[in-house]
């Protein structure tokens, strides 16, 4: 009998009909599955889950018996609980390097949508209001030639360093566990720490893993300390953010704007007070969001499905199981 998987979210349709060929396949597109008689069912007999952000919880778990492999369709792997997978032998692997040049262009996108009001100045024409010449109260702000402090020089924000440093000749300074030697020498980046990144940037880029040491590090102290021209743009994870106090530093002049492209609950309410801000951009986590590197993340994500169900190492595996 083939191995049964269940595909959660996201995974590229030309990817569900290769791993049709070899496993018993059950798909489901929705958040709304959760709590649903098929989904438990589906999960019951699963030995495999592939797909985007399911949350891997130890509920979850239990009622996944013969589960072997859980492989996400991200980078990101905030929603697996690592420690309670290898407790369980439980293998779990995630895509990274696919989308570093991807996400990079969203985020930078993100940050000259920011400044030079895009999505704000769109509208005005669209909605017929462009009737004189553009005011000086709707002026943009420059980005070339400015200083960006980016924190987290991982592979992400090494490709957003290069991007600003070669096509924007931006000063870059960064924030990161530990000093990025590359980033250094090919982007002329500067390694400082937190507060003199958040003092001296013109555009602060948030780029680090959800972790447990990441939540809120981005909260009311740290607004303050920004310049008051600042951009702040969120590429990482909403949790790393304390979306309260960002609220507050943008009404009150704290910081100039944000662009983010996550947040703490997502999808967002509709009545999250960000979202009547002028001064911020808003995109529904769409970082990696293209055909082509979602279809790259998804075959990479069955390459590690494939290889943990036939009994060897997945190329993304995050977690020792043997022990
Ligand atoms: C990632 O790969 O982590 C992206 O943010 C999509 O979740």
């Amino acid at each position: 009998m083939k191995p049964k998987i269940l595909v959660y979210m996201r995974v590229d349709d030309r990817v569900i009909n290769e791993l049709e060929k070899d496993f018993q396949v059950t798909t489901f597109s929705n958040h709304e599955y959760l709590g649903d008689k098929t989904f438990e069912q589906a999960l019951k007999e699963a030995d495999g889950i592939i797909g985007l952000a399911l949350n891997i919880t130890k509920e979850l778990l239990d009622a996944a018996p013969n589960l072997k492999i859980v492989c996400n369709v991200s980078v990101g792997y905030d929603n697996l609980d690592l420690k309670e997978l290898s407790k369980r032998k439980i293998m779990a692997t995630n895509t990274p390097g696919v989308l570093n040049e991807t996400t990079a262009d969203a985020i930078f996108g993100l940050l000259l949508a920011t400044a030079r009001r895009i999505p704000e100045l769109d509208h005005i024409v669209k909605t017929g209001q462009w009737n004189i010449s553009l005011q000086p109260e709707q002026y943009g702000i420059d980005v070339h030639h400015k200083t960006l402090g980016i924190i987290g020089m991982g592979s992400i924000g090494s490709a957003i360093a290069q991007r600003a440093h070669y096509g924007f000749g931006m000063n870059i300074l960064y924030h990161n566990r530990s000093q990025n030697k590359e980033a250094e020498e090919k982007y002329q980046a500067t390694y400082c720490e937190l507060d003199k990144l958040l003092e001296q940037s013109d555009f602060v880029c948030l780029m680090v893993p959800a972790t447990k040491e990441t939540v809120k590090i981005m909260g009311a102290e740290q607004f303050k300390q920004m310049k008051n021209s600042a951009i702040f743009i969120n590429g990482s994870r909403g949790k790393n953010v304390d979306e309260e106090a960002l609220y507050y530093a943008l009404i009150n002049g704290d910081i100039h704007a944000a662009g983010i492209d996550v947040f703490t609950e997502e999808p967002t309410p509709k009545d999250n007070p960000l979202l009547q801000l002028r001064n911020i951009v808003t995109l529904p986590h769409i970082g990696s969001s293209t055909t082509e590197c979602e279809y790259n993340m998804s075959k990479l994500a069955a390459e590690n499905l494939v290889k943990g169900l036939r009994g060897g190492k997945p190329p993304c595996l995050l977690n020792e199981i043997d022990s």
